[in-house]
């Protein structure tokens, strides 16, 4: 289906007349209605799909031994409790990873804990894992009845009450819960919003936290092997980004996520109100590309092909898209830009990809993966 510019422009120009004006939170939930209405409508999903989401033969993916329509997923926290799914998938993501999930339903942070930074197209958020709890999320999913055939990812987090100490049997309560609705599983420790969470980071916590998420994996599930990622936080060192790597490689895991949000206020610059640059939370969107960018290419560097390494932070448009491609990545997520570019995003991302992959030497998705990399280190 052909779609004008100026039809994308409008729709950016409605979304920043109404939902600017609006409370970030609130703008979210009314979106978020929309699009699960739209969703459940025949008629009106399969025209949105055809018009958003159409396929690009040669962007199909694979990884961790899922078939994709292409690389391109919803990064986790857009739709933490499961609502959604098929919504996100009508809009263009190949893969949804919902969550983060925590064993215990909780509320989050106080509000206001969500904050647009406009001029630098950014966000900043201090959510705090607001979700329904490991048990409601599961029964929602082993309820749901898919209409577009998408790749479910499954984000888990520690809940807040949880000592530190306890952390591996609340992550493992929730991948009894989980485990067996998720395509993939991602254990999340690296959000800055839940206090002493990204300690998990250290290998000596990761390495226990890990090994008993993938015990109660395959306990629970046991027709099939669930695909088990971490998801680290851009503000590692690089020697602890390193380690976190060599640790992926020992324990076999199957995948890393690259990268959460920064507690770092670098790249920053055109948002004038020092109080909101200063809001604590988690920074995301184009301010945080460059090291996301940097920890995907080390992290390749690391692990070559032995690991699937999914990019995010910081991708806006096809061009990000395919840095990371070249950087490593396997996948490649989003959530900021979303906010900003609204509903025809997707399709231009695949658009976009689509069209570097033709004019590129590469012959197929998976031979540009790391391709960048490879060459420096030739
Ligand atoms: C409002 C908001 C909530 C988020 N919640 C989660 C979450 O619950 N779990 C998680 O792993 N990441 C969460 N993230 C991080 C994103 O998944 C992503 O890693 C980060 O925003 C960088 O990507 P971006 O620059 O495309 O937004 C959240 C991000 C935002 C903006």
């Amino acid at each position: 289906m052909r779609l004008r510019e100026d039809t994308v422009n409008m729709y950016k120009l409605f979304f920043r007349l109404v939902f600017h004006r609006m409370d970030p939170e609130q703008a979210h939930h009314l979106a978020f209605r929309w699009i699960r209405l739209a969703a459940r409508v025949p008629v009106l999903r399969t025209f949105v799909a055809a018009l958003l989401a159409p396929r690009h033969e040669e962007l199909r993916t694979e990884a961790f031994g899922l078939r994709m329509h292409g690389p391109f997923g919803l990064a986790a926290g857009f739709d933490k409790n499961a609502v959604a799914v098929d919504g996100m998938s009508m809009l263009g993501f190949d893969h949804v990873e919902i969550g983060t999930v925590t064993g215990e339903p909780q509320p989050g942070n106080p509000k206001q804990r969500l904050f647009r930074l406009v001029p630098d197209r950014a966000l900043i958020n201090r959510m705090g894992f607001n979700n329904e709890g490991s048990a409601a999320v599961a029964r929602r999913l082993a309820e749901r009845t898919p209409v577009f055939r998408t790749v479910v990812g499954v984000n888990i987090g520690k809940t807040k009450v949880v000592p530190e100490d306890e952390a591996a049997a609340d992550y493992v309560k929730s991948t009894e819960r989980l485990a067996a609705h998720a395509d993939y599983l991602v254990v999340n420790v690296s959000s800055p919003n839940t206090p002493g969470l990204r300690n998990l980071q250290a290998t000596d916590s990761l390495r226990p936290l890990l090994t008993a998420v993938r015990e109660a994996a395959d306990r629970t599930v046991t027709t099939r092997r669930v695909p088990l990622l971490v998801k680290i936080a851009p503000d590692l060192a690089d020697e602890d980004v390193d380690a976190v790597a060599d640790l992926a490689v020992e324990l076999g895991l199957d995948g890393i996520i690259a990268t959460n949000t920064t507690i770092a206020r670098e790249g920053l610059g055109l948002t004038s109100d020092a109080a909101l640059v200063q809001e604590t939370g988690g920074l995301s969107g184009a301010p945080l590309k460059a090291r996301s960018l940097e920890v995907l290419r080390r992290l390749y560097a690391r692990v070559g092909d032995r690991i699937t390494l999914v990019g995010v932070g910081g991708v806006e448009n096809a061009e990000d898209a395919w840095q990371r491609i070249l950087a490593g990545a396997t996948l490649v997520q989003g959530y900021s830009a979303f906010i900003y570019e609204g509903p025809f995003w997707g399709r231009a991302i695949h658009k976009g990809l689509a069209a570097r992959l033709r004019t590129s030497p590469y012959a197929t998705l998976a031979d540009a993966v790391g391709a960048d990399v490879r060459k420096k280190t030739a």
